[in-house]
């Protein structure tokens, strides 16, 4: 075959090539008859490289001729897919219109709603049992004074208690309050005794997270000053709220040691087998009450914290503190 005739071919070839594939491409239905015409006149093995395959026997100097002629019906079918891609869409777009109904008298789905967090309850729950006890409530703020979260309650600067709490120092002399307690102190400067408060919220320590801790906890805590109030007081309101709360779960109380009152205890609940700390408590020392201007001799009281996160694991039987931060609603949404 001569050269002139094989160029000729080619050329012929291309031609028909163009006008099939355009043919072709305009008369698609769907998407994927598109993707297969592609693949059929453009892809790797498809019709156009096949006939530039014969290109190699043309001599050099035509070659490009029929390079460029090639290029340029490249380009052409690959815009007549996409302007037909896009018509396919647009069509397919318009149909869903014209054909969905929309029942606006079928019932809804519903709105999920939210609930309150298992801790918040928990919370909630052991100052309405206060309240049922004639106690008011008190808030005070996360952001304290070291007045306030320390000295005040009689642990002054360099005293080791300081180090059993971990604190998250902030600027100026001001951090956040390692538990619940200047509430106590926050709210004798303000109301004379006789009182009668619960004060729950967050509290902060320098703790890495475990099983058991968490750098943000919560407390509920407590406070009563009146005449003759002594230890039996404490610890019978101690035991009424805890039979309340847990029922009949066995209560022990420890001696133990608080800056803030004397002569102090802590309380454990038998949970699993073990005893389980639940709250710190005791006298309020004469020295707090003497601090704020309140004759110790007329005046007694006693001041428990309570782990609320402590109550709410017994509660619900939940083992890891981490849970109940997690944000997970596979877990929330059980409570
Ligand atoms: N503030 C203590 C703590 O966070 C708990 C506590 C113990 C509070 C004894 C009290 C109390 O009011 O009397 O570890």
């Amino acid at each position: 075959m001569s050269d002139s005739v094989l160029l000729q071919q080619l050329k012929d070839q291309l031609e028909l090539l163009e006008i099939e594939a355009e043919k072709d491409i305009s008369a698609a239905s769907d998407m994927d008859a598109l993707e297969q015409l592609r693949v059929r006149y453009l892809g790797k093995k498809g019709r156009l490289s096949e006939i530039l395959g014969g290109m190699g026997r043309l001599p050099g100097s035509d070659r490009p001729l029929v390079g460029q002629r090639a290029n340029v019906l490249k380009e052409g079918l690959q815009n007549l897919l996409a302007d037909r891609l896009k018509t396919l869409k647009d069509q397919a777009l318009n149909d869903l219109i014209a054909n969905e109904i929309i029942d606006v008298t079928a019932p809804s789905s519903g709105i999920p709603a939210g609930h309150r967090h298992p801790l918040i309850k928990t919370s909630d729950e052991i100052v309405d049992l206060f309240c049922g006890l004639g106690y008011g409530v008190a808030e005070g703020p996360e952001v304290e004074t070291d007045h306030y979260n320390f000295t005040a309650l009689n642990i002054p600067k360099n005293h080791p208690a300081r180090d059993m709490q971990d604190t998250f120092y902030l600027s100026g002399n001001n951090l956040l309050r390692t538990h619940t307690s200047p509430v106590q102190i926050r709210f004798l400067e303000n109301n004379p005794p006789p009182v009668r408060i619960v004060s729950p919220g967050r509290v902060f320590r320098r703790d890495s997270v475990d099983a058991t801790h968490s750098p943000v906890f919560h407390q509920v805590e407590v406070l009563a000053i009146d005449e003759g109030l002594d230890f039996s007081h404490l610890r019978g309101t101690v035991m009424a709220f805890l039979k309340a709360f847990f029922g009949d779960l066995p209560v022990r109380f420890r001696a133990s040691y608080f800056p803030f009152t004397e002569p102090s205890a802590e309380v454990d609940v038998q949970w699993r087998g073990r005893w389980l700390e639940v709250m710190g408590c005791g006298m309020v020392d004469p020295a707090v009450l003497e601090g704020l201007g309140i004759d110790p001799e007329r005046w007694t009281g006693f001041a428990a914290g309570l782990g609320v996160e402590r109550f709410c694991m017994v509660r619900h039987g939940i083992d890891d503190i981490r849970r109940l931060y997690t944000s997970d609603l596979r877990f929330l949404e059980q409570f």
